[in-house]
């Protein structure tokens, strides 16, 4: 949940006027931070500050901030739940906007689509589905991201991705306008939307189908049953890398023999040779070594050139 900050409350960082200028046009229900830590905000929890955070309460207000990024010229990021997301330990200079406010976060159900706001995490969708009867989303249950997120990255697992499900998104660019668009104009491909590197997802209508409530169900206790089995439950970014052509990264880094290798606080998972975990005391700078580690590895030994699947953003 959201709480207002009155920015007057706070030391701001840098570029005050333009803070203020920036808070003096939006509603008090939208909540402002300067330096506001990421780390806590990401699943992996290493990383720096973000010099502005904003969660707007509407669209409108939403409009108003990339406006101001526009005007500004500041570099703008769009969080989601931060669960495929590497912040370096400097942190990110500009602003960070997450559409975490109820407002962005509703699942209405109208027959068998489901409109669904940008902040909605996947499993609540997933959870509206299974109690309104309705199959074939069943997959998102244990992805933990929102919509926005899920959308930007076409999240999948067990052998589905989103936007296979996907009627339509409502977008904003990045100077304010919003239009809707058909899911086979948004240029989605595996582990990746084209036309969300240049707009926000504001909203998305999912198809799914009418089901057996108990199939649901055991669908996915199934699939979480899997997830279990084969990934670490320590904090990580999910899949560091995007699954190579020639076999599952996981596979390959397993193969190699690097479950278990460490740099500082960063190893290799033992469970899932694709997930790189944090064990508390990790830096955003080990991970990246260990990154780098696997990638060299992958390439000298096996011709592999492995690519990030999870978003790095900010300065060392
Ligand atoms: N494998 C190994 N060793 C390992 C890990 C995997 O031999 O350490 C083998 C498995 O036995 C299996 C194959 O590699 O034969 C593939 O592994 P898995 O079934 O775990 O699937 P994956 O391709 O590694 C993908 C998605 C996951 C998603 C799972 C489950 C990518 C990069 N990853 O993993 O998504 O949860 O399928 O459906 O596409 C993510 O995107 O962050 C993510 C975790």
């Amino acid at each position: 949940m959201t709480s207002h900050t009155n920015i007057a409350d706070l030391s701001l960082a840098r570029d005050d006027e333009a803070v203020r200028d920036l808070v003096a046009r939006l509603s008090p229900e939208t909540l402002v931070r300067v330096n506001e830590p990421l780390a806590k905000r990401t699943t992996l929890r290493v990383g720096g500050p973000a010099d502005i955070y904003t969660e707007p309460w509407s669209e409108k207000d939403l409009k108003t901030t990339v406006e101001f990024c526009a005007r500004h010229r500041m570099p703008i990021f769009v969080l989601g739940r931060g669960s495929n997301l590497l912040v370096k330990d400097g942190g990110f200079r500009g602003l960070v906007v997450c559409l975490a406010h109820p407002a962005f976060c509703r699942v209405d159900v109208a027959g068998s689509e489901i409109r669904c706001g940008a902040g909605a995490r996947l499993k609540a969708v997933a959870a509206e589905a299974k109690r309104r009867g309705l199959a074939g989303l069943e997959f998102l249950d244990g992805i933990p991201g929102s919509i926005g997120g899920g959308l930007r990255m076409n999240a999948g697992a067990m052998g589905e991705a989103i936007f296979n499900r996907v009627r339509s998104v409502r977008l904003m660019d990045f100077e304010g306008r919003v239009e809707e668009r058909a899911a086979a104009e948004m240029k989605a491909r595996y582990r990746g939307c084209g036309l969300l590197k240049d707009h926000l997802a504001l909203a998305a209508v999912l198809d799914a189908q009418p089901g057996e409530p108990q199939a649901i169900e055991r669908r996915m206790r199934e699939f979480n049953e899997k997830r279990w089995r084969s990934q670490p439950a320590a904090p990580s970014a999910g899949c560091m890398f995007k699954n190579p052509p020639a076999l599952p990264a996981g596979r390959l880094i397993d193969e190699l023999g690097l479950k278990g290798t460490r740099v500082g606080g960063a190893m290799i998972s033992f469970e899932h040779g694709n997930f790189l975990v944090n064990d508390g005391t990790a830096t955003a700078g080990e991970i990246l070594k260990l990154i780098d580690l696997v990638k060299n590895r992958a390439w000298v030994e096996r011709g592999i050139d492995l690519e990030l699947e999870v978003q790095v953003i900010g300065e060392s």
